[in-house]
Parts: C-alpha cells; structure tokens; sequence
C-alpha cells in the first residue's frame, strides 16, 4: 500500500538511494522535481538571452566565437533539462506555457541588463560560478535523469566561467584605466544578483526541508551562498577589483568571510515580475515561441513522412 511505499522510498533515499523515471515515488517528489527541473531548463534558455546582447558587439572575433559557444551550450543545457523534467510527466508544451503565462519561474538573474562588454566577462566569472556552485551537488541528486543531466552541464559551465573570469583578467592587466573602471562597475552591478541567485534565506525557503530530507538539495541555499562568496574574494583580489561589500571580511572564528544584508525586497521584486528586464525577457521568449510556430509544424510534418515511409 501506499504508506508502505513511501517508507520504503523514504529509507532509499535517506540512504543516498537513487530514483529512476520508472521507479515509484511520492506525487509531491515528482512534483517539486517538475517544478524545479523545469524552472532550470526556464533559467538556462531565458539566460541566453543577456548575452545575446552582445554578440554583435564583440570586441575581437575570439571573443564573439566563445560568446557564440557559450549562448550555444545553454540552449542545450536547456534541452537537457527539458528532456530530464519530460520523464516526469509533463510535456515541453505545458512547461513552456507555463513560463510563458508568468507561473513559472526562471533564475532572478537574468532580468538585469548587460550595459557593457565587461557585463559579459563578470556573467561568466559571477554568474556561472554561482550556477556552478549550485549545480555540482545537483550532480548526485536522488533523481538519476536529472543528476545524469547535471555531469555533463557542470563539465561545460566550468568553461563558461574560465572564459569570463580570462576576459576580465585581460581587460585589468591590459586595459586602460576607463576600461578597468568598466570592469568594476559591471562587479558593481552583479555581485549582489549573483548572491540572489542561491535563493531566499535558509529560513525563508519554503522547498529546502522536504528537498534536503529527499537528497534533492544536498547543501542548503546559505551553506552554497558562503562557499561562493568565499571563493570569489579571492578571485577578487586576483582581479584586483573590489567586491561592493564594505562588510566583507574574514571571520576567523567561522572560518568564512561575514558580508553585508542582502536586499530581500529587491530579490522578491525581481522573482515577482518586477526586475529590470522581466518584461523583456519574457516577451522575447513568447516572440520566438509564436514565430516559430511553422518549424515545429514543418518539423512534425517531415518526422512524420519518415515515419509513413519507415512504416510503408
Ligand atoms: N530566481 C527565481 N526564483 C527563485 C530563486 C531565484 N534565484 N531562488 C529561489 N526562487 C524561488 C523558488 O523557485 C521557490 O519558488 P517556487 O516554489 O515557485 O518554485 C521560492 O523562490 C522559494 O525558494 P526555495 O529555496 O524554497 O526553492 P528551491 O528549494 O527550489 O531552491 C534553487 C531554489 C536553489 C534555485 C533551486 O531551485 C535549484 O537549485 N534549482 C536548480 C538550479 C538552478 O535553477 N540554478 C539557477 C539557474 S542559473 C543557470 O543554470 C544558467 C547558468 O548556465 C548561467
């Protein structure tokens, strides 16, 4: 019966156990999976966008051939995530109409804007590293599909932000000082969106308990936000730009550097529809969803010639 199955499954994964599509599992696990896979897939095509921005603008061909790679693996990162988030029940169809309509959600940090070539070098640098301190422990998550999902996308995210942090330091070793001052205030413009991006405070996280207790989430939002700002102070100071934290400082006690109050407010204006972008961002994507109604028509129809040929 029911309960028994939920022990079970409960006793699998509180042991590390993995769960495949075919296994049974609780509705509200395939549920909060759903949610979170598709909002992933979400993040990963709508933060094509940014970066897009510039890829017409690129300062050298080198650059606009990564930008170009880049853009290229987060749509495919995207399709992964769809597929991963599909072997739970729910059609691209209806996860693309409910990002459309507004009820689902993507990452806050891609509706702010990229005002400057240095935006594209502090994304990488910032805003994949923060993706990739969130999605290393994704890779032994209890759903396999998508743990399976997450190794291949954390292989490509590292070169994501290689390559911005390489731009960044390029621009602080042989810019010119209007060009270093480009770089700081881009850092100025993401360091606390990127902060956003592990999402609400532990204690405000309504999905993080249940998560943790099903191995879905291995390290709480906090625990992932500290590791990430740890990291970067050092990357900072590589830089040699400033974080724009004057509280930022090493806490011996903790063994981790303390930093300021983040803007909660601004957070949940941004998650809320309210950011920068969102409009934008989400009107692109409703664009290219109803102008590219006659490739899917034109795809269905030849997939299904081939298979009237294959069947003749
Ligand atoms: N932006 C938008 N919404 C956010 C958010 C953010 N940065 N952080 C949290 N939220 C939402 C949650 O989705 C949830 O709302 P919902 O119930 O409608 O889904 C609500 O705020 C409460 O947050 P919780 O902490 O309770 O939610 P989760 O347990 O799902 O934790 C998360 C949030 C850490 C983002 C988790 O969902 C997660 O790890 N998701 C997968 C990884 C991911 O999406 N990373 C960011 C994408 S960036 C990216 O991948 C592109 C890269 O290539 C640059």
């Amino acid at each position: 019966d029911e309960a028994a199955l939920e022990t079970r499954f409960e006793a699998h994964v509180g042991e590390g156990g993995f769960i495949e599509a075919k296994d049974w599992m609780p509705a509200h696990y395939r549920k909060t999976l759903l949610r979170q896979i598709s909002q992933h897939a979400h993040s990963e095509i709508v933060g094509m966008l940014p970066e897009a921005n510039w890829v017409t603008r690129a300062p050298t061909l080198k650059r606009k051939t990564i930008l170009l790679a880049k853009i290229q693996d987060e749509a495919g990162h995207g399709l992964y995530l769809y597929a991963a988030a599909e072997t739970l029940g729910q059609s691209r169809d209806q996860m693309l109409q409910a990002l459309h309509s507004g009820q689902a959600k993507y990452s806050s940090i891609f509706n702010y804007p990229t005002l400057s070539w240095a935006d594209v070098g502090v994304i990488g640098w910032l805003v994949d590293g923060a993706a990739i301190m969130n999605q290393v422990p994704l890779t032994r998550c209890s759903y396999a599909p998508y743990a399976r999902a997450m190794v291949r996308i954390c292989r490509e995210e590292s070169f994501h932000q290689r390559q911005g942090f390489d731009s960044l330091r390029v621009m602080m070793e042989e810019g010119t000082e209007a060009q270093r001052a480009m770089v700081q205030d881009a850092v100025n413009r993401w360091w606390w969106p990127s902060l956003m991006m592990f999402g609400p405070p532990d204690g405000e996280s309504t999905h993080s308990a249940q998560s943790a207790r099903w191995g879905i989430k291995r390290l709480s939002n906090d625990e992932l936000r500290q590791k990430f700002v740890d990291a970067c102070v050092e990357q900072a100071a590589v830089l040699g730009v400033t974080l724009p934290d004057p509280q930022l400082k090493w806490n011996a006690e903790r063994g981790h550097h303390d930093f300021g109050p983040i803007d909660w407010a601004e957070f949940w204006r941004v998650v809320g529809g309210h950011g920068p972008c969102n409009r934008e961002r989400l009107a692109a994507r409703v664009n290219a969803w109803e102008e590219g109604v006659w490739v899917r028509e034109a795809a269905l129809a030849h997939a299904r010639k081939q298979a009237e040929r294959a069947a003749a």
